[in-house]
């Protein structure tokens, strides 16, 4: 469901500098704000990489830039991300946050969200919770998001992270493909 990776970025990051168009933006107060941006400057980005990358054969797609913007703090509620069966996130900030991931109850529906065609939103009591990750700043973590999970934030704050994403490569295949598991 997850695996940690070990990545690190050069240097001290200057995130406004990565931050490029936004590609879509979700949630309203007092909810989280979810915003995603293209890579806005992608020399100054290359130039804070380090020399190898984790990726062996199977490389992400694409790369985003995320901040989640919370007033209140509480539960992003279990989902399945949109499209994305896979990213490696690298949390710039974690806001304290907690990862959890989730089995589906015998009957638990879920929710469909508008234009979708299978439930991907799912409430607490749906759900059985499996695993748990609490990254800290600065770690690098693979998620399997294409199944049901939820970040949990203890208190107001923001949450800052780069995403690596694959899209229709299952978690498993990207799992294994990454240099630290390559036999
Ligand atoms: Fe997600």
């Amino acid at each position: 469901m997850f695996e940690k990776i070990e990545f690190k970025l050069k240097d001290d990051i200057d995130f406004e500098r990565l931050k490029g168009s936004i590609v879509t933006s979700y949630g309203r107060e007092p909810r989280p704000i979810l915003t995603y941006y293209r890579l806005g400057d992608p020399e100054y980005f290359r130039s804070i990489l380090p020399d190898e990358l984790p990726w062996g054969s199977i490389p992400p797609l694409q790369v985003q830039i995320a901040e989640i913007r919370d007033t209140v703090g509480g539960h992003l509620l279990p989902h399945i991300d949109h499209n994305i069966s896979a990213c490696a996130n690298y949390y710039v900030t974690t806001g304290d946050s907690t990862t959890h991931f989730y089995n589906l109850k015998e009957g638990g529906g879920g929710f469909v969200y508008p234009g979708r065609q299978s439930a991907n939103i799912f409430t607490l009591d749906q759900v059985d919770k499996v695993a748990e990750f609490k990254a800290k700043d600065s770690d690098m973590f693979l998620l399997d998001v294409s199944e049901i999970h939820s970040v949990e934030t203890p208190k107001p704050g923001i949450r800052r992270f780069i995403t690596w994403q694959w899209i229709g490569v299952p978690f498993e295949e990207v799992r294994r493909s990454l240099k630290q598991n390559l036999k």
